[in-house]
């Protein structure tokens, strides 16, 4: 099976059309999302319809539960308050019930799909150091777990008993360690590489590859401002932070 995980699209058209198809030349079989569908960008309702008609399987992000009410924002930056009610008012009432009904993590066979973290994910806490990702590597029972939530990319791994980052963009997978990806973010990146970000899963090879694919950050940026938005949450999509 060939796998792609994204996650973060954040409402950014532009950034999920560039890496759909970037999936489909790499002849990717199935779609996997972790989450934060929307909030910040201009096309929310287009890019969940591209979720729902692509069958793309998404778990909860805070954003997704913050727009849909089931999740306090109170604590959220003020651009991203404004962009939650900003987003209620820009999709369908059949959008909110989606995004209320998604779960917090999806397992498969070769997987698990979570957006921040394994342990307590519905605190949503940022996986940003090796002592964070130790708290959720017990709580794997497969090889792999792919999450989103802090929008850089990045690899933890465990083996032998210790835990290390993996800076490399193609890892094979040996399936006695485990490993929890960070697949970065398809439509606000934020470690300074403004492409968007996701990764391919081949369970086959047994790899999984990081990349990057541009798209067209103006015409994103342009919406954002259009829209009434904060204009940083536009600014920003140029530097990728
Ligand atoms: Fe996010």
């Amino acid at each position: 099976m060939r796998y792609a995980i994204i996650s973060d699209i954040h409402g950014n058209l532009e950034g999920l059309q560039a890496v759909l198809r970037e999936c489909s030349l790499a002849q990717v079989q199935a779609v996997l999302c972790s989450g934060d569908i929307v909030g910040y960008g201009a096309n929310p309702k287009e890019c969940l319809e591209i979720i729902r008609q692509f069958k793309i399987i998404s778990v909860a992000g805070n954003h997704d539960w913050a727009v849909s009410g089931r999740l306090d924002f109170s604590h959220f930056t003020d651009d991203g308050r404004r962009a939650v009610e900003w987003t209620r008012g820009h999709i369908a009432m059949e959008d909110i019930a989606y995004l209320n009904a998604l779960e917090l993590s999806i397992k498969n066979k070769d997987c698990i799909l979570v957006h921040a973290s394994l342990y307590e994910p519905q605190q949503f806490r940022y996986m940003t150091n090796l002592s964070k990702a130790s708290i959720s590597f017990p709580l794997m029972d497969v090889p792999v777990c792919f999450i989103g939530h802090t929008h850089v990319p990045g690899v933890f791994v465990e083996a032998d008993g210790k835990i290390y980052n993996m800076d490399n963009s193609t890892i094979e997978i040996q399936l006695k360690y485990k490993y929890i990806v960070n697949v970065g973010s398809v439509g606000q990146p934020r470690d300074g590489n403004p492409m968007a970000s996701f990764c391919i899963y081949d369970t086959q090879l047994q790899t999984i590859e990081l990349r990057r694919v541009p798209y067209n950050i103006h015409e994103a940026q342009r919406k954002i401002i259009e829209a009434g938005l904060p204009r940083t949450l536009a600014s920003r999509l140029a530097v990728g932070r």
